[in-house]
C-alpha cells in the first residue's frame, strides 16, 4: 500500500459530478493537484503510484485535451493505459453501452474514464461495473474534471474564490462545463454570472443561484474572470442563433468587450475554441489575459490528482467487487 493511501480525499470510489462533492473533497483535490503541477514541471515526471493498475479511456465523443490528459496522467502515475477507439469498436456494429462496458469490465480495469453523449451514462456504468468510474463528460450534464482544473487555474492565479465574480458566457444551455463550474464556483464562494442569449440559457437557470444577463456588455461590468463557451452545434436541433457572424457581434469576446470587465480580468476557455465565433484571436492569444494554455497544463495535474484520490480507495478495498 502506498503512503498516500492513508488519507482518503474522495468519499466515493467514483467521480461522476461536482454536485455531489463536499468542499473538503474539492479542496483536497486542489491541494493534491498542486503537488502534481510541481512534478509535471520537473524533468523526471514519473511516479509509481498506479503501478500494476489498469486505466481504460472510453470516449464516445471527440476529445483532444481531456482524453490525452487522462492518458498522460495515467502514464505519469505508472498505470497501464488503454485508449478504446470507439470508432473502430463493435459499438459501430450496434453493441450497447452496457455490453461494451461489461466486456471491458471483464478485462479487470481499475479505473474507467468515460465520455458519452447521454447525460447519466457515467452514473449508469458506475452502478453496473466493478471498477472506479470517472465522468469525462456526459451529454450536457457534467464534466467534473474540467471544472476542477478550471478551479485549480483560478486558485493559483487569484489565491481564493471568496468575492470573485466569474462570468460564464455563451452556450450555457448545452454545456456540461458550465453546469459543473456553476456547482463548483458556488461551493467555493465565488459569484457566478451567466451571459447568453435567451435561447442558450436553461429555462430554470435561476435555480442555480446565479445572476443572469442577456446583454454581454452589461454582464461583463466588474467581472474578474470571463469564461467563454463554444456553441455546441452537435447538441442543437434547429437554429439557436441567427448566424455566427451575428453571434460574434453580440456575444463574441473581443478587446472592446473585455475592456468592460474589471481591469486585469482574466479569460478562460475549456477548448476547443471557435475563433471568430465566441472569441477573437487577439484575446485568446494574449498571454497577459488568456489562461487557456494554463488550463491545459492544469488539466494533466488535476487528472493525476483524481486518479491518485481514486487509487487511495483502491488501495483500501481493491476493485469494487
Ligand atoms: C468541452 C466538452 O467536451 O465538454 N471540452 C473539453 O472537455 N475541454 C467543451 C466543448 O466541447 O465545447
Amino acid at each position: 500500500m502506498s503512503a498516500s493511501a492513508e488519507t482518503a480525499i474522495l468519499k466515493t470510489s467514483h467521480l461522476l459530478g461536482i454536485e455531489g462533492l463536499s468542499i473538503e473533497e474539492i479542496v483536497g483535490l486542489l491541494d493534491l493537484a498542486d503537488t502534481y503541477v510541481a512534478l509535471n514541471r520537473a524533468a523526471e515526471k514519473k511516479s509509481a503510484l498506479l503501478k500494476g493498475r489498469t486505466l481504460i479511456n472510453l470516449f464516445f465523443e471527440a476529445s483532444t485535451r481531456t482524453q490525452s490528459s487522462f492518458e498522460l496522467a495515467g502514464k505519469r502515475l505508472g498505470a497501464d493505459v488503454l485508449n478504446m477507439s470507439v470508432r473502430t469498436s463493435s459499438v459501430t456494429k450496434g453493441e450497447t453501452l452496457l455490453d461494451t462496458a461489461a466486456t471491458l469490465n471483464a478485462m479487470r480495469p481499475d479505473i474507467l474514464v468515460v465520455r458519452h453523449y447521454d447525460s447519466g451514462a457515467a452514473e449508469l456504468l458506475a452502478r453496473k461495473l466493478d471498477c472506479s468510474v470517472v465522468n469525462a463528460g456526459d451529454g450536457s450534464h457534467e464534466h467534473p474534471t474540467q471544472a476542477l482544473l478550471d478551479a485549480l487555474t483560478i486558485r493559483r492565479r487569484r489565491g481564493s474564490f471568496e468575492g470573485l465574480i466569474v462570468a460564464i458566457c455563451g452556450d450555457v444551455l448545452h454545456s456540461r462545463v458550465a453546469r459543473s463550474n456553476i456547482h463548483l464556483l458556488a461551493k467555493l464562494g465565488a459569484r457566478v454570472r451567466l451571459i447568453a442569449p435567451k435561447t442558450l440559457l436553461p429555462s430554470d437557470a435561476e435555480r442555480f443561484g446565479v445572476e443572469i444577463f442577456t446583454d454581454m456588455r452589461k454582464g461583463l461590468a466588474g467581472v474578474d474572470i470571463v469564461m467563454m463557451l463554444r456553441l455546441q452545434l452537435e447538441r442543437m436541433t434547429g437554429a439557436f442563433v441567427p448566424s455566427t457572424r451575428e453571434y460574434f457581434r453580440f456575444y463574441g469576446l473581443d478587446r472592446e468587450k473585455l475592456a468592460l470587465a474589471k481591469p486585469g480580468a482574466l479569460v478562460m476557455h475549456p477548448g476547443p475554441m471557435n475563433r471568430g465565433v465566441e472569441i477573437d484571436s487577439t484575446v485568446a492569444d494574449d498571454i497577459e489575459v488568456s489562461l487557456i494554455q494554463e488550463q491545459v497544463e492544469m488539466g494533466v495535474a488535476m487528472r493525476m490528482a483524481v486518479l491518485d484520490a481514486l487509487a487511495r480507495g483502491l488501495a483500501r478495498g481493491g476493485r469494487n467487487t
